[in-house]
This record gives structure tokens, sequence and C-alpha cells, in this order.
């Protein structure tokens, strides 16, 4: 079959990476893609919120399937909008529908849902501008730390942990008297602050059913030791020594399983990924978010260790068959570190050159160069167009041994400015060497 793959990050190269292996893939065509989905199938000019240029694109191309890697289509309805066109409808879309997206796009939503159905979460309450004084007393009663959340998408930057009551109020009066995130935050959760270890869950589900395709570690912080801003993610790893057979089967039964239960409960519509962002505080887990597409770079980790045919997944959540199917996993570990821009998260520039060594990067079986913001120009070199500009993602006997090999690869390659972690999986025997 033709499939259709919508997005342009490392998410989007490791999906193309993994589809174009499948037995059902005829031709792969990614909008808009990126210098790295090249090598897997065929880029396209299409902006990703422009459904009618998709939907042009799709009819005109035999498309029988689209797969949506980033969340803002989702919440922008590109399920439905394909569902509810006569032409359209037959196509097999992987994304939930915009209600179901909205356990991303609106943390309110995501909230009273796992509210509703007895999901562990931190508690919580939320505010407008209407009760903004009561927000304040709220937050003056509150114990700090203090968690802060823009109600809507602010691109991963909607969420402030306060250390003092000070600051909790004004970055209380920030999003919501001077909408800090614009609408995202004229409405704000505020949340108790959960201590414990995070982690990414990710299935694949149609409401009715799931399976659980991967777990990851995701390093978010800019610098060596978990310290400065916060970022898209600057490296992952999977599996997790601390994610054992018993705390995965309380993720199930008292997270997964719920949330499955609550979409078919609430007819919710969805059919795609399930990202569900954990905290293991002792022995529990508790949500931290949901997110309705797959991580990045957790997806740079949890692909290459995907056995499966994921095309034949993707048919089984359309077919209802989700159960047939058996998961297979390979054992070794898996890690993969960015590669950012000088200035990331803040401003940067694009269009530096890349410069791989490709007859040494080839020696190199067991890792995956995967193309985050990259683009390539006319005359075929590959430059910048990002902050995350590239995902090395290695296999090892164990975390320190992958890592290890994707700071080897890293060797081969440079652009000017170029920074990643050298701490990736660092709780996990890896030595930082600064
Ligand atoms: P979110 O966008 O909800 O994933 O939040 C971004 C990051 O903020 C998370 O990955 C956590 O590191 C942190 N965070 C969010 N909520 C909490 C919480 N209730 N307790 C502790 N940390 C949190
Ligand atoms: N790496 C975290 C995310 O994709 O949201």
């Amino acid at each position: 079959m033709n499939i259709l793959l919508l997005g342009s990050g490392g998410r989007e190269h490791a999906l193309a990476w993994k589809i174009a292996q499948s037995k059902h893939c005829e031709q792969l065509f990614i909008a808009p893609g990126n210098a790295g989905t090249l090598q897997c199938g065929k880029n396209i000019n299409i902006g990703l919120n422009d459904f009618e240029a998709i939907k042009k694109f799709a009819l005109e191309n035999n498309i029988e399937m689209i797969v949506v890697g980033p969340e803002e289509p989702l919440v922008k309805g590109v399920y439905d909008f394909f569902a509810n066109n006569d032409a359209t409808k037959n196509i097999i879309i992987i994304g939930p529908s915009a209600n179901g997206a909205q356990l991303e796009g609106s943390k309110a939503f995501s909230k009273k849902f796992m509210q509703r159905n007895n999901i562990p979460t931190a508690a919580y309450a939320e505010f407008t501008k209407d009760n903004f004084e009561e927000g304040k007393k709220y937050i003056q009663q509150h114990a700090t730390p203090v968690v802060l959340k823009a109600d809507g998408l602010a691109a991963g930057k909607g969420v402030v942990i306060a250390t003092t009551t000070e600051d909790a109020l004004n970055t209380f009066e920030e999003m919501i008297i001077n909408q800090q995130f614009g609408e995202a935050s004229s409405r704000v959760v505020i949340e108790e602050f959960l201590d414990g270890i995070e982690l990414s869950v990710f299935a694949l589900t149609n409401g009715n059913d799931y399976k659980v395709i991967g777990a990851a570690k995701d390093y978010k912080r800019i610098g060596v030791g978990d310290t400065g801003l916060n970022t898209g993610g600057m490296g992952c790893v999977s599996p997790l020594p601390f994610l054992t057979n018993a705390f995965m089967q309380k993720i199930e039964t008292k997270i997964i399983q719920p949330t499955i239960q609550g979409l078919q409960k609430e007819n919710i519509i969805y059919n795609g990924f399930i990202f569900f962002g954990l905290i293991k505080v002792g022995d529990e887990p508790f949500v931290i978010e949901y997110n309705c597409r797959m991580g990045d770079p957790e997806t740079e980790v949890v692909m290459p260790r995907l056995k499966n045919d994921i095309v034949d997944l993707f048919l089984a959540v359309h077919n209802n068959t989700l159960k047939d199917i058996v998961i297979e996993f390979d054992e070794r570990a898996c890690a993969t570190i960015v590669a950012v821009s000088e200035g990331y998260p803040a401003d940067y520039e694009k269009g530096k050159v890349i410069e791989f060594d490709n007859s040494a990067i080839r020696q190199f079986d067991n890792s995956i160069v995967f193309h985050a913001g990259t683009k390539m120009n006319d005359k075929k070199d590959v430059l910048t167009n990002g902050g995350r500009v590239l995902a090395i993602s290695s296999f090892g006997s164990n975390i320190a041994d992958a890592v290890r090999l994707s700071k080897e690869v890293l060797k081969h390659i440079c652009f000017e400015g170029m920074y990643f972690r050298d701490d990736i999986g660092y709780e996990f025997e890896v030595k930082s060497q600064n």
C-alpha cells in the first residue's frame, strides 16, 4: 500500500525508517520530511496543517494509510477531516480524533479525564481570569514546589515548577493576565509537585484494545547532569532497568487499562499512539501527562527495538485484531543522543553545513543516524534546519555500551556549534567526560 507520513522531525525519520521496512509498504511519502527521510521514501512539500492539500495529494497518489507524527494536526482535527469526508473516509488514519487528542491538547481535559476514570495523577485545580483571585489564594496555601501548567499546547514550554510561593504567583499572573502563552495560558492548571523518576511508556490502541510497544527514559534538560533549560529531549535510553515486570503490571492495571476503558466509555475515537508520561513515586506510577503521539527522541529508541512489522500493527489497530499480535522486542539496549544547534533551546541559527564522514559511519552496523532538523539544498549538502538536528541511535549489550557507540559515531559528524550531552543514561553506569 501507499503510505503518507506527516511530520519532519527525528520521530518521523525513525517512523519512516520503520515503515519503509514493512512488507505492506509499496511507496512511502513524507510531508514535509527532512534530509534523512529522503533515504526512506519521497518527501513532499505540503504543510502539516494544510488538510485540503493533504487530501488532494492522498487521492491523487492512491494513499491508503496516513500516519500522523506530531500533535498539532491531530489537535486540529486531521482525523475527523478525513473520516467525515466521503472521498477520504476509507483512508486509514493512525492518530486519534480531535476529541481524543484533547488528552494532550488540554491539560484541564486530561486532568478531568483522569479524575473521572480514577487514574493516579497529581492533585490539581484549574483557574482562568474569572477566578484569578481564588487561584492566588490557592497558591498561597499550596506547598512548594508547585507546578503551573498552561492548559493548551505551548510547544513544550507551558510548564513551570515554582520553588517559592512568590515565583508561583508571578508565573500565574504572567500566564493568565499577561497571556504569556497566548490563548494556551488563559486557563492554568496548578498541581502538586511529584518527586520521582520519569519514564515514557507507549501503546498503540484503537480504543478497544491496546499493545505496549515500548518504554524509554528521556533526558529533557540541555545540560549535563540534568541542568539548565528544558528542551524537547536531548537523548533517550531503553529498556529501563527500573521498569520491572511487576512495575509494568502496575502501570497496565492502574493507568493503561483504565485509560483505554475511559476512551471506550466516553465514546472517544482513538486509533493511534498514546504516550503515557509517567513518574514513579516510591513504587507507584502517576501520570504527569498524556500525549497523543509518539515521543521525540523516544521514537528513535522505541522503533529500533520493536521487532514487529509496524504496518502490521497499524492494520491490527484498524481491523481490531491487536489481541492477536505478540509484540517482540530486540533484547539489546538502545540509546540515542541528540546533536543540537548552538543556542538551543533559546535562539539558534540554521543553515550550517553538516559534514558526515560516511565511510567511517558505515562501519557502525549497530548505529543509525536519524535526522531531525535537517534539509538538503540543491547542491545536495545537508544543512541544519532546527534546534534538534540529529539523533544518533545505537544498540549495545547494555545502556552504557549503546551510549558509548553513539558517541563514537558522533566523532564522525560535525557542524558549526554542534552540541550534545555526553551523559545520556548517566544513572545506568554511563560516565560523562566533562
Ligand atoms: P508536561 O508538559 O506536563 O510533561 O511537563 C513537563 C515536565 O515538567 C515533565 O516532564 C516533568 O519533568 C515536569 N512536571 C510536570 N508536572 C509535574 C508534577 N506534577 N510534578 C513534578 N514534575 C512535573
Ligand atoms: N520527548 C518528549 C516528548 O516528545 O514530548
